[in-house]
């Protein structure tokens, strides 16, 4: 089983979702990594607040690299959830097929199911804007591994 996160640029919301996944895990058979839809973070670090708030629950996610989703990557996952519904657009319109479109999901879906709510990017507000992302993420996060790992 291979999950990727999505997010616009894979430095704040969609490394926390990697993490905040991985950590909740003990299998070594699931994969789960993130990407951005844009390319200007490339290589960096995540945000240094999104490192900061996964570090005050014990995560570290300093070690990722940002890196910009490709239609490669639609053969590779199994799962790709996406943060908000500009993500779900840009991803959607990359997809070949069927089997591709079916792979997307908003993420928050899982906590309020066909709701399409968006995690809201914290890139220009302040700690409690990723406090909060952190919170929602983790949530939805907990049903996402309570579900792959039945
Ligand atoms: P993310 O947040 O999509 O959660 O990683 C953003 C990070 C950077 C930018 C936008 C959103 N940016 O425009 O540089």
């Amino acid at each position: 089983m291979k999950i990727l996160m999505i997010c616009l640029g894979n430095i704040c919301r969609s490394p926390l979702a990697e993490g905040i996944l991985s950590s909740k895990l003990n299998s070594n058979s699931i994969f789960v990594d993130s990407a951005g839809t844009g390319a200007y973070h490339i290589g960096n670090q995540p945000d240094e607040r999104s490192i900061a708030v996964a570090n005050n629950y014990g995560i570290d996610i300093s070690k990722q690299r940002a890196r910009k989703f490709q239609v490669s990557d639609f053969d590779i996952f199994d799962s790709i959830y996406v943060m908000d519904e500009n993500n779900f657009q840009d991803i959607l319109s990359l997809a070949r097929n069927h089997q591709d479109k079916q792979k997307v999901k908003m993420i928050l879906n899982e906590i309020h199911p066909n709701k399409n709510k968006s995690v809201p990017d914290p890139y220009y507000g302040g700690e409690e804007g990723f406090e909060n992302v952190f919170r929602m993420l983790d949530e939805a996060c907990e049903i996402i591994s309570k579900k792959i790992q039945k």
